[in-house]
């Protein structure tokens, strides 16, 4: 048998300290979620509404197909930084008329939709995944165009928006933009550069430059709709495809283009699948049980298989290599039918087997065209002068080579630990999984902020006794404190989320519908293994 037997006790004392700690950290991610959905406060949501306009939500919610899920991505956008938490566009995975379709929704209650430097990263990333994936891009546009105080940080980087938006029409991934409002200046680019637009009459607005700037510019006197007005564009410069009545109109103009698409996934079904459906086997085990698996000290292991059981159909997992590098976790198993690769890290530190054993593992994905699940809990590859002499650098350096050249579709879960190297072994974000995902309980950082801190204790003590000074101890106990505590901080999901180094944080009990999201998008394009790696240094 190659079910996965839990030896979780939930009845212990330190299964629900477990659960406690986590449905902390879940009630403060909770807390910023809200002020996403919140997206410009009351007061200009308020505004937006009595214009007779639909939110960003609302109008993704009216596009996608009744009662099916929609995949946000990186909500976060933005957390810690100067400008609204999620960047003023909404985007993430939801399904057309049956089609999986990346959407990006502006928030006009934001900043009037402009796009700050987050918002242009949240843009790029998403583009980035529509062209890995083949997934069509549902532009819902209603956007002042560029941050305008930040514009040095969006201008110049900004133009790859447009560039990206027609080399995914190169690719024969289909774009659509619904104009929703304001598209000016640069965003008039996003219809101009779309395959598909839709104006709504008395709503849309797309032109280069607006009234003033035009009677600035040459003198003459114009209003908007002669400008860019949706009947104009639709009768007159042909920029518009489609003339919408209203939002609800756009929306269903919407819908029939992608009914029309005649789109295709080039990727392989499901496992199980027949006559459209499915026949799908649940793990044996509750989800609600990934609450208690982490415990809040990263420092104390715990069995990744008991995450493992959780996440995958039926629990059923065959191991590789189990007595060999046991330090990382790997085997095969499903989720939602579609097969997987799973490489998980057993007790934290990588060491010259496991990184050979990871080696392996990815070039047998690579044969059979499987993709590959990396959930992290590493403090990173080992260091010391037995694992020096023993040539730990070459064998990290050989799952590293592994993993950057390997073909298969990669997802990323940080489930604890993330830590130096390993981050990268484990397909880190430089490392392009196509989805990276973090648990509240995960810590990424290039160590563990306690050593980091000590590590520059020891440098600067050195350097000070090197110049022939003394140290003084409370000033360096000072520091030290200082630098944990800004590191500490810095390694936490809702920061690195923030940062866009992830696409979003999950709840646990989450993980298996993401994950099943994901492999779906990721089944619109071929999954093509290789065994084309770099020299492997032996
Ligand atoms: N950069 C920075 N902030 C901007 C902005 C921009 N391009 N456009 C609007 N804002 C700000 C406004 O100052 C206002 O801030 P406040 O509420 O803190 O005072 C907020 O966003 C909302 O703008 P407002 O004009 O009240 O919203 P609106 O819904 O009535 O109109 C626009 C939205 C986008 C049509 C309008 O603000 C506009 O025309 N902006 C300039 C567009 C432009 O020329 N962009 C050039 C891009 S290259």
């Amino acid at each position: 048998m190659t079910i996965i037997r839990s030896k979780v006790d939930t009845s212990a004392a330190e299964f629900a300290a477990n659960v406690e700690a986590m449905n902390s950290k879940l009630a403060e991610l909770d807390l910023e979620f809200r002020k996403v959905l919140a997206g410009g406060g009351e007061k200009y949501v308020e505004r937006h509404r009595k214009r007779g306009k639909m939110t960003a939500r609302e109008r993704i919610e009216l596009l996608i197909d009744e009662d099916s899920p929609f995949l946000e991505l990186c909500p976060l956008a933005g957390y810690g930084s100067q400008f609204t938490v999620g960047a003023s566009v909404v985007v993430g995975i939801g399904v057309v008329e049956g089609t999986e379709c990346l959407i990006v929704a502006n928030d006009p209650t934001v900043k009037g939709g402009t796009s700050n430097p987050w918002t242009l990263r949240k843009i790029l990333r998403t583009n980035d995944i529509a062209s890995q994936n083949r997934l069509p891009v549902i532009s819902l546009v209603e956007s002042g165009g560029a941050d305008l105080p930040t514009q040095k940080e969006v201008f110049v980087p900004g133009g790859r928006m447009f560039r990206d938006l027609t080399r995914l029409s190169a690719d024969g991934i289909p774009t659509i933009a619904l104009v929703f409002g304001n598209s000016t200046a640069g965003g008039a680019y996003v219809p101009g550069m779309s395959d598909h637009v839709v104006m709504i009459d008395g709503r849309s607005k797309v032109f280069l430059g607006g009234p003033p700037l035009v009677k600035m510019a040459t003198g003459e006197e114009s209003d908007d709709e002669e400008l860019g007005g949706a009947k104009m564009h639709a009768r007159v410069s042909g920029l518009g495809d489609y003339l919408a009545a209203d939002e609800q109109d756009a929306v269903r103009i919407g819908r029939r283009i992608v009914a029309r698409l005649n789109w295709q996934k080039q990727g392989p079904a499901p496992i199980g699948a027949a006559n459209g459906r499915v026949e799908i086997v649940e793990p044996r085990y509750s989800p609600d049980e990934l609450l208690g698996i982490v415990p809040p000290d990263l420092k104390i292991p715990f069995d990744p298989r008991e995450v493992i059981a959780r996440v995958v159909d039926d629990s059923d997992f065959d191991e590789f290599k189990p007595e060999y590098g046991p330090s990382l976790c790997t085997g095969w198993a499903r989720i939602h039918g579609y097969p997987v690769g799973i490489l998980a890290n057993a007790q934290g530190v990588l060491f010259s087997a496991e990184s050979q054993k990871a080696t392996q593992f990815i070039q047998l994905a690579n044969r059979s065209n499987t993709p590959l699940l990396f959930l992290h809990n590493t403090t990173g590859y080992m260091v010391g002068k037995e694992y020096e002499q023993g040539g730990i650098i070459k064998h990290g350096a050989m799952m590293i080579n592994a993993v950057s050249n390997s073909t298969v579709p990669h997802i990323s879960v940080l489930i604890g630990a993330s830590y130096g190297a390993g981050h990268y072994g484990m397909c880190g974000r430089a490392y392009d999984p196509r989805f990276l995902f973090a648990w509240p309980s995960a810590k990424s950082a290039v160590m563990g902020a306690q050593q980091l801190a000590g590590v520059i204790s020891i440098v600067s003590r050195a350097a000070t006794e090197a110049r022939g000074g003394t140290v003084d101890e409370e000033a360096d106990a000072g520091m030290r404190a200082m630098i944990e505590a800004q590191i500490e901080a810095e390694s936490v999901p809702m920061f690195l989320s923030g940062m866009l180094y992830d696409d979003g944080v999950i709840d646990p009990r989450d993980t298996r519908a993401v994950l099943g999201q994901c492999l779906s998008a990721i089944a619109s394009a071929p999954v093509e293994g290789t065994s084309n790696f770099g020299v492997f240094r032996m």
